[in-house]
């Protein structure tokens, strides 16, 4: 593992005193993140002073003490602002409380909670300060961002609890990254989410934005720019279903987990089917953006004139979104590879359509890559 990937995965620390509690913990977050395990509070506070973590998760039934390893550090200049989450606190929905006087951000959960809840804590608190800075941008720019976020969260709600997704507040969040697009102010939006530790949201987002300067710049308008955008964000919802420690692997697939993240797809298809309201072109998106004009991609292996305009494109966005984003099993490649990757794909995307798409966003001057 190179040292890229070792400081890029955040380092939590699980603090309870219960070993089925900390081995459950471990098991929901080990890939992701570098995941330490502590079971009493003062073997907590000499680690979090020799070493301090992104981020801690501790219980509050603990009888060790309690939680107090976290008020112990709020009495600590150099420790106050690391965020906790404190499990089997509260009454009802999770609470963050952010009072700067306190030190960092504690997320209160009630328990029995699910693994996604938790994921989401943790990325909210860990994207804390990328998300601060969204204040300071322009009104489209910070309202795409702090809108989408806000909307990826209740997807990410309504598939783990099996309902259907609120199509027209997932429309209604695009609404500022189309107004920001047709008035050329996106540079904010692609780089506020730089550092931002839910890929899903980061790469989803991404692939709006790119698929709504491609659309606009080719002449697209109103209701169809709107669905590339709504499209760009909802078309990896079944990412939202698949096992995390799939989806983050920090390495190759093997045989075994390979279907399972292509299944991606399918888990897309059960939700979106189950979601009153979807347009044909959001559905084209979703199902289609890993097709391949030649017949080898999935899951149908559509080809030629089978796949529409719309497929075409969004394959094309997908693929040079994945290069471009930063994952902790590799760097954002630089926009000049990642064209390079696209043309070297030769029959198997359409060609005329990349060469379009790379004259589009170099001639945008927006950063291209999380490398940029
Ligand atoms: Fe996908
Ligand atoms: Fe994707």
């Amino acid at each position: 593992m190179s040292d890229r990937i070792e400081r890029s995965a955040s380092r939590i620390f699980i603090v309870d005193d219960t070993k089925k509690h900390r081995e459950e913990l471990r098991g929901v977050l080990a890939r992701p993140f570098n995941v330490v395990t502590i079971e009493d509070n003062e073997t907590a506070i000499r680690e979090l002073r020799r070493a301090p973590p992104d981020l801690v998760i501790t219980m509050e039934t603990m009888q060790t003490g309690g939680t107090g390893c976290l008020y112990d550090t709020r009495n600590d200049t150099k420790l106050r602002n690391i965020p906790f989450i404190v499990l089997g606190a509260g009454d009802g929905e999770p609470f963050t409380s952010m009072d700067d006087r306190d030190g960092g951000a504690v997320t209160f959960i009630k328990t029995p909670t699910s693994k996604n809840t938790i994921i989401t804590a943790m990325s909210g608190l860990l994207s804390h300060a990328v998300e601060n800075d969204w204040e300071e941008l322009p009104e489209l720019q910070k309202s795409t961002l702090q809108q989408t976020v806000k909307e990826f969260q209740s997807l990410s709600d309504a598939i783990e609890k099996g309902e259907p997704l609120d199509v027209q507040a997932a429309e209604e969040s695009c609404v500022p990254l189309v107004e920001a697009v047709n008035s050329h102010e996106y540079d904010g939006i692609l780089d506020g989410v730089k550092g931002h530790h839910n890929y899903t949201y980061v790469h989803s987002l991404r692939i709006a934005t790119f698929l709504s300067i491609f659309g606009h710049t080719i002449g697209m308008r109103g209701d169809d720019l709107q669905t590339l955008a709504s499209g760009g964000l909802l078309h990896d919802v079944g990412k939202m279903a698949t096992p995390q420690d799939i989806l983050n692997k920090n390495g190759k697939l093997d045989d075994r987990e390979w279907p399972v993240m292509q299944g991606h797809v399918e888990q897309s298809r059960i939700i979106l089917d189950r979601t009153p309201g979807i347009s044909a072109g959001v559905r084209i998106i979703a199902l289609q953006h890993h097709e391949k004009i030649d017949g080898s991609g999935y899951p149908l292996g559509l080809k030629d004139n089978e796949l529409n305009e719309l497929a075409r494109m969004s394959m094309i966005v997908d693929i040079f979104g994945a290069l471009t984003d930063e994952r902790s099993y590799k760097p954002a490649f630089p926009p000049e590879k990642a064209f390079a990757i696209l043309e070297d794909l030769d029959n198997k995307l359409d060609q005329g359509l990349v060469k379009v798409f790379r004259g589009v966003l170099e001639d945008s001057g927006a950063p291209l890559s999380l490398s940029d």
